[in-house]
């Protein structure tokens, strides 16, 4: 993986429905590599790679990340906020934002006799330095998305970021793009809106009609202490989805994905999601149906400020992308 590239893309701002600085940064990267790279209405940015066999394969990695929206602006300056996609209060409490416009604040929370595990969403908010109403509306207008603020957290071969969930994908097929060849047509798809409810993948797929769809997102883990079971680890190799709360994939599709791997020597881990949906269920709905399935990447702490990605899984789901594209018989 090359480092820069992770690291632009990573942390680049784009919560959902406001990611085109996402798209630009990764539509850079990719456009040498690729014969067209442009955005659909929805703003999905769409990749493609031209072959002969006249078949299509679908990648999909969601660009959009998780934030606050701004509802309501007070006479002392400060704003009310509801989640865009999965954010815990408690979590979210003591962090620090930052709006597209380079504006800064932290967050807290109000009601101090509540137990800080029960705050809701209705108790916090943000706080951008303003005193007034009219001086914090000068900088942050309604409808307004903060994201967090967060470092590379560098720890041997881990690396934690606020938003490996799903940027770290992202990255992933982008560095794919570089080396891969492929018979097939090629369709990158970076989707928007995956963390409201994957809205932006279904819609790319409707028009691109895949033969195959193969999803990449980040999957939860059991290796930390007193964990929930759960048969994925970090550093034991990218999973091959079996099922999450929005689909089912097909066997044939499973087969695929872990044939590519064994012939090129590339550790797998099979994976059945607790809870959370993806693209993968999204695309697999499209049209007359799709076949879609899912490489994830292990991660720890998902939708947390320090979500944990092993590089070697990075790296090997690199590798596996670029396994898939290579095989000429696609799943039926
Ligand atoms: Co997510
Ligand atoms: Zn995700």
């Amino acid at each position: 993986m090359d480092m820069q590239l992770m690291q632009d893309i990573v942390s680049v701002y784009g919560p959902s429905g406001r990611e085109q600085a996402a798209s630009d940064v990764i539509k850079a990267y990719v456009e040498p590599y690729c014969d067209e790279v442009y955005n659909d209405v929805l703003g999905n940015l769409i990749a493609v790679k031209k072959g002969t066999s006249g078949k299509k394969i679908m990648f999909s990695a969601h660009m959009d990340q998780i934030g606050l929206i701004v509802l309501d602006i007070d006479e002392k300056g400060f704003l009310y906020v509801a989640p865009v996609g999965g954010v815990s209060p408690m979590l979210s409490v003591g962090h620090e934002v930052m709006f597209q416009n380079g504006t800064r604040g932290v967050v807290s929370y109000e009601n101090k006799t509540k137990k800080f595990t029960e705050i809701t969403m209705m108790e916090v908010f943000l706080d951008i330095g303003s005193s007034t109403k009219e001086e914090a509306e000068e900088k942050v207008s309604i409808g307004d998305i903060a994201v967090f603020v967060s470092n590379f957290v560098m720890m041997g071969k881990k690396v934690a970021h606020r938003t490996q969930d799903d940027r770290i994908a992202c990255a992933i097929v982008a560095e794919a793009l570089k080396t891969m060849k492929s018979e097939h047509d090629i369709y990158a798809v970076f989707t928007v809106q995956e963390e409201v409810g994957t809205r932006g993948a279904g819609p790319a797929a409707y028009v691109i009609e895949p033969d195959l769809n193969i999803s990449l997102d980040v999957c939860s883990v059991g290796d930390t202490p007193e964990s929930v079971r759960e048969h994925v680890k970090l550093g034991c190799g990218p999973t091959v989805k079996a099922k999450d709360s929005s689909v089912i994939v097909p066997m044939s599709v499973r087969e695929f994905i872990k044939n590519a791997a064994k012939k090129n020597n590339i550790a797998v881990q099979d994976e059945v999601l607790r809870a959370g949906g993806t693209d993968t269920g999204a695309v697999q709905r499209t049209r007359g149906g799709i076949l879609s399935g899912c490489i994830s990447i292990p991660c720890r702490y998902i939708h947390t400020p320090v979500e944990t990605v092993d590089m070697d899984d990075v790296d090997a789901a690199v590798k596996l992308v670029i396994a898939c594209v290579e095989e000429s018989e696609l799943p039926k």
